[in-house]
C-alpha cells in the first residue's frame, strides 16, 4: 500500500506552473480511437488513470506509447470492442469508449466503470443519447453496458435531461462519427468539454457551440491522426490555492485560466485570502492562515463552484474561525473525508449531501485513508496544516489524479513524501 508521510506545518511559499488536466486528457484519450493514423497529444499528466487509458487502448490492438508527458496514438490496427472487466473496473472513464467503440466497430461492451465512489453515478444519459443516435442495448446490468450499432450511428436532436460533463462528451464523440448534423442541448460547458471539442476539431471534426448549452456537429466519420495540446487542470490548481490557504503563505499558480478558478477564488477571499489574477492565466493566493468561516457554500455545473474542489476547500476551513457548510450538488458521498479530518482533530462531519466545520485552533498529525481521489487529496492539505508527522494511506485513489503530490508541494516549502510501503521504503 503506497502512502504520503506529511511532516506539518508547512508553510507554502512559490510558484507552481498546472498540469495537463486528467478530465480532458481521459475523454481525448478515448476519442483518439476516432481517427485514422497518428494522434499526438502533448501536457499528458502521469496519472495511473491514463496508464489504465493507454492499456485499455493495448487491449483493443492499438499502439499507445508514453514518453515524458507525450503520448502518441495509432488506432488503426484496431481489433476488438471488448474492454476488458480488469481495465473497465479501474476508472470511471472507461465509459468514453462506448461511442469511439460503436462508431468503428458497431458494438461496444463495458463492465461496471470503476473510479470513485461518490454514490450512484449513472450512465443511463450516455446510453439514453447514444440509442436516439442509432444504438441499441444488448445487455445492461448491474453497471455492465453492452450496446451495438448494425447500421452505424446516425444523427440527433438530443437534448440530456441533465448537463453531464461525461454524458455530454460521449455524445460529442458520437456526433463526429455519425451521419448528418447532430445538435446537442442542455449540455455541460465544463471547460474540459471545450477542450475534447477543441481536440476533435482539430482532427478535422465540424463543431460549433462548444462552452454554451447547445453544440451543433456536422458528422464526418473518420476523423485524421492530429497534434493537441491537452488544457491546464484546474483542480490540481485548485489543490495548490486551498494547500495555501489552509497552511498560510504565498503562491502563485500559473498556466491554467483564471477565470475557470473564480468561484473558487471568490470563496477563498471570503475566508480572508488576498487572491488575484495576474494576467489571464494566473493567480496570487496570500494567506496568514487564519480563516473566517465561509457559512454555506454549495456546488453546481459551471460556472458555479465546482464539486471536486469541495473537499478541498473543506481541508481550508478545518481551521477557520465559524462555521463552513459545504453542500454538493452533485455527488451524495462527496464528503466520506470528513471521517480524516475528524481524525486530525478537525471538528467536522457530513451530513446528508453536505460537510460541516466548526473551526478549531489546530490540527493534529495522524494517521487516515484516503477515501476516494478529492477525498485524498484534502487529506494531504489538512496533514500539511497540522502539527506533526502524518499519514495517509491508500495513495493510490491520490495518483489517479495528482502525477506526484508529494513532488507538487515540496518545493513549496512542504515536508512530505510517497512511500510504497514495502520493504524498499520511500
Ligand atoms: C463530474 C463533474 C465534473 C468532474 C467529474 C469528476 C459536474 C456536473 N460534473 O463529472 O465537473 O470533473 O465529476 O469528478 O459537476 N448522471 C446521471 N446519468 C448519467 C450521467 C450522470 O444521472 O448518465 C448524474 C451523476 O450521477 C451526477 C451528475 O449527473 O449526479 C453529474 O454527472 P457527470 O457530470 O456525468 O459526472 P462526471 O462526468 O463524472
Amino acid at each position: 500500500m503506497r502512502s504520503i508521510i506529511v511532516d506539518g506545518p508547512a508553510r507554502l511559499s512559490g510558484s507552481v506552473h498546472v498540469p495537463g488536466a486528467k478530465n480532458s486528457v481521459l475523454p481525448i484519450l478515448a476519442a483518439s480511437l476516432l481517427c485514422t493514423g497518428t494522434v499526438v497529444l502533448r501536457n499528458v499528466p502521469r496519472l495511473t488513470d491514463v496508464q489504465a487509458a493507454l492499456e485499455i487502448h493495448a487491449s483493443l490492438g492499438c499502439t499507445a506509447a508514453l514518453h515524458g508527458h507525450t503520448v502518441s496514438i495509432c488506432a488503426d490496427g484496431m481489433r476488438a470492442c471488448d474492454i476488458p472487466h480488469s481495465l473497465a473496473a479501474r476508472m470511471r472513464s472507461s465509459v468514453f469508449y462506448l461511442a469511439p467503440l460503436l462508431a468503428r466497430t458497431g458494438r461496444a461492451a463495458l463492465a461496471a466503470p470503476g473510479g470513485c465512489d461518490l454514490g450512484p453515478r449513472p450512465v443511463d444519459i450516455h446510453i439514453d443519447g447514444l440509442c436516439a443516435m442509432g444504438a441499441h442495448v444488448v445487455q445492461e446490468s448491474g453497471g455492465a453496458s453492452a450496446l451495438t450499432a448494425p447500421r452505424g450511428l446516425h444523427c440527433a436532436d438530443y437534448t440530456l435531461r441533465f448537463p453531464s460533463v461525461g454524458a455530454t462528451e460521449t455524445l460529442l464523440m458520437a456526433a463526429c462519427a455519425a451521419r448528418g448534423v447532430s445538435v446537442l442541448r442542455g449540455v455541460a460547458v465544463e471547460p474540459e468539454v471545450v477542450d475534447l471539442a477543441r481536440f476533435l476539431r482539430s482532427a478535422g471534426a465540424e463543431i460549433s457551440g462548444e462552452g454554451t448549452r447547445c453544440i451543433t456537429v456536422r458528422g464526418r466519420g473518420a476523423l485524421l491522426g492530429t497534434q493537441y495540446d491537452v488544457c491546464a487542470d484546474r483542480i490540481v490548481a485548485a489543490t495548490v490555492l486551498c494547500a495555501a490557504a489552509a497552511c498560510g503563505g504565498e503562491v502563485i499558480v500559473d498556466g491554467c485560466p483564471a477565470r475557470q478558478l473564480e468561484p473558487l477564488v471568490s470563496l477563498l477571499r471570503r475566508a480572508g485570502c488576498a487572491v488575484a489574477a495576474l494576467g489571464t492565466d494566473s493567480v496570487a493566493l496570500s494567506s496568514d492562515g487564519a480563516l473566517r468561516g465561509l457559512g454555506l457554500v454549495q456546488t453546481g455545473v459551471y460556472p458555479a463552484f465546482p464539486t471536486d474542489m469541495a473537499p478541498l476547500l473543506g481541508a481550508a476551513v478545518l481551521r477557520a474561525d465559524g462555521i463552513s457548510v459545504i453542500r454538493d450538488t452533485i455527488f451524495p458521498n462527496r464528503f466520506v473525508c470528513a471521517q480524516g479530518f475528524a481524525v486530525f482533530g478537525a471538528r467536522c462531519g457530513a451530513a446528508g449531501e453536505s460537510l460541516v466545520v466548526s473551526g478549531v485552533r489546530s490540527l493534529n498529525g495522524a494517521q487516515a485513508a484516503a477515501p476516494d481521489l478529492r477525498g485524498g487529496a484534502a487529506l494531504v492539505i489538512a496533514a500539511m496544516s497540522a502539527h506533526g508527522e502524518s499519514v495517509i494511506d491508500n495513495a493510490h485513489h491520490i495518483e489517479r489524479g495528482y502525477e506526484d503530490i508529494s513532488g507538487l508541494f515540496t518545493p513549496l516549502g512542504a515536508h512530505l513524501e510517497t512511500a510504497c510501503g514495502c520493504p524498499c521504503a520511500v
